[in-house]
């Protein structure tokens, strides 16, 4: 049981192994909207004899208790709400308990709750208690036996955890489940779904000779929306076979489809539990991207069952050994599938718009943390994606076949345990024979890395030198210094005529080929007597998460886009460039200059993948610009984002219309990767378009069947303010007004209309039956579009922006504390505004003082301000 210090904080140091195993639960659900009992038999082993046997149980209101078969006196046990003590236990023994729990007002969706005809149960990471009383540690893992009871009218399906063993009728109407699970599985991984629900299926033979059947459920009417993510379950499960060797362990795989979900999805041993926008998709209510997203999820989920469940945690601090590493796998698992290149930038914009600034402000902390107050908190984009990076930078250090080899061992080293991050090293030090110890300090240190680079040539000599400093920020609670990281850094160099150097460096760094190693604070990279003033490129495939700093002129940025031969590497160089020219200064003309020629020679250029070519004209979002400049004025880098689009626009108006009108055939349907590249490079033409002419959007929106194209279009209409954009939203306001998900795509363009007084309109849907706080996915659509991706309303200059998101972030406390402590964590980089703006934010964080009650939302709240 994790002890809290007097400072309120758990911490990874005072880690304590259970001293009561629990080798078996058997629960027996009585489900009810209102009052649903659970009957708990809990076999219970001392593991350090004398300890005190205690329970976590949240808010459970205790109905009976037995200890083998005798019922327990008052004196032999306290129960205060969050713990159950049992008093004089000493042996091997069996406790029964039974408590009523109210799935119906249970609005923080953690525990068993209520959604639409469903109830269904999210326990990661400590809501099982909230259920009945267990040990509610990942390292305590029970195998389980369910039975679920309910009247058959309202819940004909009932779906736990494990294979289905039995069912029968009962009296009144009422009906029963068996399920078992045999798999050793903590609580966290608990799961139950019931209700009026129906399925697509398909049952396949596993690589060992298993018959599974798999099924995707969903109230009746959406279940035909679900065979996308059936065909992502079976490719994401024969991915897992081939690439890792890891096959599915039970008869049954569900999936359970939810329209109110805190997070995206839940791997639940055997019943994952998903967001329904991770799982409803057709092509005329989803788009490409939601499509290659819900089999990305559905992939993440799945590659659990091995990456986190056959192999779980020890503790709430490695939760990047499962997060981390199923990143990483999930995106393996899309780039063997698709394009490795477009999934590379994917990450990239992700990691280096959102992580990085994460990892600059007041939220900072070490992927696996060394203390926490509400873990909830942790589920973040460094402990996720920095953390996938990680096992990114230890493929590169190991080599593929030594990590293939490490995965391998890590997985069959720690079969049906609870891991920690060292079982992990351990395995792949032992796969690769390298010391590992190194490496571990990524995880301990916070902060993204900075690489300075700089060049030297003597021209008496020919000799080329380039020097690497790597530095480590401060970061809260870690003031540094810091030790250095070893690095996988690739590189070329250049040539005059664009031809690659072959020469190796004179350098103390190890180099295999073009991968650098940096170990030390500083390394010096000799080429004696070159000859020539070479053009070196770094970080290809963005080998590293390091910021970079090297001084490119534009034009060398341009010409490394045409050498480079690896798409992501000539993506990013023309990110830079688009940087330069929204943020630089003496640069900033010639940036554009470059970007216009290149992009212009991308869009003449028929060979080119389309997808690829919309890459490259999505300029750096807000957020990349953002992390780019020391002092964040948010109008002035819309403004200047805004006039670099308007500028390019113009100039390429001509090549913008005749690849629009070229794909027009190509992108008509389907969701073969041609078709949906079509349809990514028409609307990114549409939408540089739109900055001259909304003629073409109304046109699209008009005539398309798809979702991609009609929501691409809607989006211009709005945002330019088009003639017709009123007639439009309420044309496809009233086609979808019956689909929650589709409802939240017109709400999301409503909300980041890139103007001040979008605002307005955001209190308009706050006044409007289309508001429903206690519903995550519109709370996002609504209040996350506006504080993540409406800046120039979120930083109104009068601070009405930063109020709002205050206010309803104190509103929403009480419904869903994660909900609103996600919001809250918009403010994350207050403190490098533009002045005025700090001021505001700094007084609406200060108004929240008084009026945050919990955990969740106190914990965010007193980082941010600290
Ligand atoms: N384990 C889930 C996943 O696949 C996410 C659970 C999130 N839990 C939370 N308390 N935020 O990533
Ligand atoms: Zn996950």
């Amino acid at each position: 049981m994790p002890v809290r210090r007097d400072d309120g904080h758990v911490y990874l140091a005072d880690y304590q192994p259970p001293a009561w195993r629990i080798p078996h639960a058997d629960l027996r659900f009585d489900l009810d909207p209102d009052a649903t009992e659970v009957e708990a038999r809990l076999r219970l082993e001392p593991a350090r004899p004398g300890e005190p046997l205690l329970l976590d149980g949240e808010d459970l209101e205790l109905l009976a208790i037995e200890l083998d078969g005798q019922p327990l006196p008052p004196e032999r046990y306290d129960y205060d709400g969050q713990r159950l003590c049992v008093h004089g236990v000493a042996a091997a023994c069996e406790l029964r308990t039974r408590v009523r729990i109210r799935p119906a007002a249970n609005t923080r969706l953690e525990g068993l709750y209520r959604s639409g005809s469903l109830l269904l149960t999210q326990c990661e990471s400590e809501g099982f208690r909230r259920i009945t009383f267990l040990a509610d540690r990942p390292d305590v893992m029970p195998t389980w036996r369910i039975t679920l009871r309910a009247e058959r009218r309202a819940y004909p399906v009932l779906l736990a955890n494990g294979n289905p063993v039995g069912s029968r009728e009962l009296e009144g109407g009422r009906h029963e489940a068996v399920w078992e699970n045999p798999h050793p599985t903590p609580g966290y991984l608990f799961a139950i779904a019931a209700g009026p629900l129906a399925r697509v299926s398909t049952t396949l033979t596993t690589a060992e000779g298993r018959r599974v059947e798999l099924n995707v459920w969903a109230e009746a009417g959406d279940v035909e929306r679900c065979r996308y993510a059936l065909g992502a379950v079976e490719r994401a499960l024969r991915w897992d076979e081939q690439r890792f060797g890891r096959c599915y362990d039970l008869d049954v795989f569900n999936i359970v489809a939810a329209q109110d979900f805190t997070m995206g999805a839940m791997e639940n041993k055997g019943l994952n539990i998903f967001n329904a926008r991770y799982i409803l998709a057709d092509e005329a209510t989803a788009t490409d991207t939601d499509f290659l997203a819900i089999e990305s999820v559905v992939a993440h989920e799945y590659l659990h069952n091995w990456s986190g469940n056959r192999v779980t945690l020890r503790d709430w601090f490695q939760l990047s050994l499962k997060e981390g590493l199923t990143v990483y796998r999930d995106s393996e698992f899309s780039a063997d599938l698709h394009s490795r290149a477009l999934k590379r930038i994917e990450v990239v914009r992700l990691l280096r718009g959102r992580q990085f600034a994460e990892d600059a402000g007041p939220l900072a902390h070490p992927v696996r943390p060394q203390r926490y107050r509400e873990i909830s908190n942790f589920y973040t984009l460094t402990v996720y994606e920095k953390g996938a990076e990680l096992i990114r930078v230890l493929q590169a250090l190991v080599g593929d076949e030594a990590f293939q080899a490490g995965m391998a061992r890590y997985f069959a080293d720690n079969d049906g345990r609870a891991a920690t991050l060292e079982d992990f090293l351990a395995a792949h030090a032992a796969a690769s024979g390298r010391d590992l110890s190194d490496f571990a300090r990524w995880y301990a240190q916070a902060g993204t890395p900075e690489l300075r680079i700089s060049a030297s040539f003597d021209e008496a000599s020919g000799d080329y030198a380039l020097e690497i400093i790597q530095s480590q920020p401060a970061t809260p609670g870690q003031p540094g210094p810091k030790a250095p990281l070893p690095i996988p850094l690739r590189f070329a160099l250049y040539g005059p005529a664009g031809q690659r150097v072959g020469a190796a460096p004179q350098t103390d760094a190890p180099v295999r080929g073009d991968l650098l190693e940096l170990r030390e604070a500083r390394h010096v990279l000799r080429w004696p007597g070159l000859g020539f003033q070479p053009l070196p490129a770094f970080n290809q495939g963005f080998s590293a998460p390091v910021r970079l700093r090297f001084d490119y002129t534009p034009a060398q940025l341009a010409t490394l886009a045409r050498w480079e031969a690896d798409p992501f590497s000539r993506w990013d160089l023309l990110q830079q460039l688009a940087v330069q020219a929204i943020t630089g200064t003496d640069a900033r003309v010639a940036a554009t200059e470059a970007l216009r020629e290149v992009l212009a020679g991308l869009l003449a250029d028929d060979g080119a993948d389309p997808a690829f070519v919309a890459e490259c004209l999505a300029l750096p979002d807000f957020d990349t610009l953002a992390e780019a400049v020391p002092v964040v004025d948010p109008q002035a880098l819309a403004g200047a984002r805004e006039s670099l689009l308007a500028t390019l626009a113009a100039a390429l108006e001509q090549p913008l219309r005749q690849r629009y009108a070229a794909l027009a055939a190509a992108a008509g349907g389907g969701l073969q990767a041609s078709a949906m590249a079509a349809r990514a490079l028409r609307n990114a033409c549409l939408d540089w378009l739109g900055h001259l002419d909304t003629v073409p959007a109304q046109t699209q929106f008009d005539a398309t069947a798809t979702m991609t194209e009609r929501l691409a279009a809607l989006r211009v209409l709005l945002h330019r303010q088009a003639p017709g954009a009123e007639a439009a939203l309420a044309a496809f306001r009233e086609r979808f007004a019956g689909d929650p998900l589709v409802t939240d795509k017109w709400i999301g363009l409503v909300a980041t209309r890139p103007a001040a007084d979008a605002l307005a309109d955001v209190q308009w849907l706050l006044a409007s039956p289309w508001w429903k706080p206690a519903n995550p996915n519109r709370v996002r659509a609504v209040l996350g579009n506006l504080s993540r991706g409406n800046p120039l309303a979120f930083h109104r200059l009068d601070g009405a922006g930063h109020r709002l998101i205050a206010d309803q972030v104190a509103a929403i406390d009480p419904i869903n504390p994660q909900v609103a402590a996600r919001l809250l964590g918009a403010f994350e980089g207050w403190r490098r505004l533009r002045s005025g703006l700090r001021e505001s934010a700094e007084a609406a964080l200060a108004s929240l003082q008084d009026r945050l009650a919990s955990a969740d939302g106190r914990d965010l709240l007193d980082r941010l301000r600290a």
